[in-house]
């Protein structure tokens, strides 16, 4: 940035100097006054600042390899842009002259520790832009002093370790991302007392279990990004006590199941994505307490027995339902049990749509609603499949009342 601006200040002066020059001089004494010139810039840009672009209020130093932050700006900046430097640690003293600052960034740097309170001069702090860099842990005291702060990006780093404590020290935070670190997991009350929080970002770390109470007291969250972890299992009151809750992104996960319980209390609950997950099993009622639902995501999961009943009850309702990409297994228990059950036939077709069975191999890639009941030799093997229907049947009371109601009139029919 700054050697553009050099060239161009030497231009100028090199202009100014062939038209002060009269006949009389010589070719050498130009040449001496033009140099004469440049070494006089050169010493007068060198003693303002490492070339920062600075006005009154706001100072880019960026892409300048800058190893420490230069402390010959302007005390009055309110904002100081960074990036692409080579600032490996930031310590207290590096910012007690600029006090005024309300924006700090410094993304793309090899920032790797942040001492002891390092921002406790910079009690004007609303935004800091970390990410890019190579932390790997926040300890209790990095954040003191921030009691303003709103904006703390920290995507990108290598953090696998955070202090509880860490975040009561920024209590006025409204977004905070923490996305693509190393985080595996997250002690419960890590984000206790952040009650201005609107956004929270964990997406890419390595994150296998959310444990109950981890989102508790966040009365403000909006959206809770946790895509691309490793969440096996969530607890039934993992996400409980959220009433703001607009978006739960929880795709690329490997959750097995949906358990009852799991997402009530959500009651502004809009877009559920749960694509890319293992998902084999959808307890009955798991998603009926979410009256505002637009768009609730279960592709490219692992349904196979016949959820349609659920689906069809529970969800035909939700505006974007998106099924595609699950095994479907289109036998006689699917058949049998979703296209004769009343629900079903009157399912939306956007729904029954989707659903396209992989077996057996004679049906791969045809609708459900295609297959002609015919077609399958459900006779032969019904006894099977009505024990494994059976145990489904655990989780929903309107099909178990269903099948005991069968059995007694079979019984009846048999005396
Ligand atoms: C910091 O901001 C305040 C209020 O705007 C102002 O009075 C003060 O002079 C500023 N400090 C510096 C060093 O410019
Ligand atoms: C800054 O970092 C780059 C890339 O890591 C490196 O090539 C360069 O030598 C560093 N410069 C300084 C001044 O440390
Ligand atoms: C912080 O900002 C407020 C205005 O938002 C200003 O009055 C105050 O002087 C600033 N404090 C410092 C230390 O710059
Ligand atoms: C991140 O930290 C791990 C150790 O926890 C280390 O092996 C790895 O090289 C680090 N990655 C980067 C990009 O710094
Ligand atoms: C639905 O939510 C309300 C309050 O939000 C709660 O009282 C009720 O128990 C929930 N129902 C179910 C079935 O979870
Ligand atoms: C039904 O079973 C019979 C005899 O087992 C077989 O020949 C026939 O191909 C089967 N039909 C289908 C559609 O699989």
């Amino acid at each position: 940035m700054g050697v553009p601006r050099l060239s161009w200040v030497c231009l100028l002066c090199f202009q100014a100097t062939v038209s002060t020059v009269t006949g009389s001089d010589t070719m050498s004494s130009l040449l001496t006054r033009v140099l004469l010139l440049l070494l006089f810039i050169l010493e007068d840009l060198q003693t303002t600042g490492a070339s920062c672009d600075c006005s009154a209020s706001t100072c880019r130093c960026g892409g300048l390899s800058l190893t420490t932050i230069p402390q010959d700006l302007p005390t009055s900046i309110t904002s100081l842009y960074m990036e692409y430097n080579n600032i490996t640690e930031l310590r207290m003293p590096d910012f007690s002259r600029y006090r005024n600052l309300s924006s700090l960034s410094l993304p793309d740097n090899h920032l790797f520790v942040i001492r002891s309170r390092a921002f406790y001069h910079l009690t004007n702090l609303t935004s800091i832009d970390l990410r890019w860099n190579k932390l790997t842990s926040l300890k209790a005291d990095t954040f003191v002093g921030l009691g303003g702060l709103q904006a703390l990006n920290l995507d990108y780093n290598n953090i696998s370790s955070i202090d509880e404590g860490t975040f009561s020290e920024t209590p006025k935070l409204v977004h905070l991302l923490l996305g693509s670190n190393r985080l595996t997991s997250i002690s419960p009350g890590s984000f206790t007392g952040l009650n201005q929080l609107q956004l929270l970002d964990l997406f890419s770390n390595q994150i296998t279990y959310i444990q109950p109470g981890t989102f508790s007291n966040l009365p403000q969250l909006k959206h809770l990004y946790l895509y691309q972890n490793r969440i096996t299992n969530i607890h039934q009151h993992s996400f409980s006590n959220l009433p703001q809750l607009q978006l739960l992104s929880l795709f690329s996960n490997k959750i097995t199941e949906i358990r009852l319980g799991t997402f009530t209390d959500l009651p502004r609950l809009q877009e559920l994505d749960l694509d890319f997950n293992h998902i084999t099993n959808i307890q009955s009622g798991a998603f009926s307490n979410l009256s505002q639902l637009e768009y609730l995501g279960l592709g490219h999961n692992q349904m196979k027995v016949p959820l349609l009943t659920t689906i069809c009850h529970e969800l035909s309702s939700v505006p974007t339902l998106i099924l595609t990409n699950n095994p479907w297994q289109c036998d006689c228990r699917i058949v049998s049990l979703n296209l004769q059950d009343q629900t079903c036939q009157s399912c939306p077709r956007e729904i029954m749509d989707q659903i396209i069975c992989t077996e057996p191999a004679k049906f791969r890639t045809q609708k459900l609603k295609d297959i002609n009941v015919a077609d399958l030799n459900c006779t032969e093997t019904s006894k099977a499949n009505s024990a494994t229907s059976a145990s489904h049947l655990q989780h929903s009371p309107n099909m178990l009342t269903l099948y005991l109601l069968l059995s007694v009139l079979a019984l009846l029919l048999e005396t």
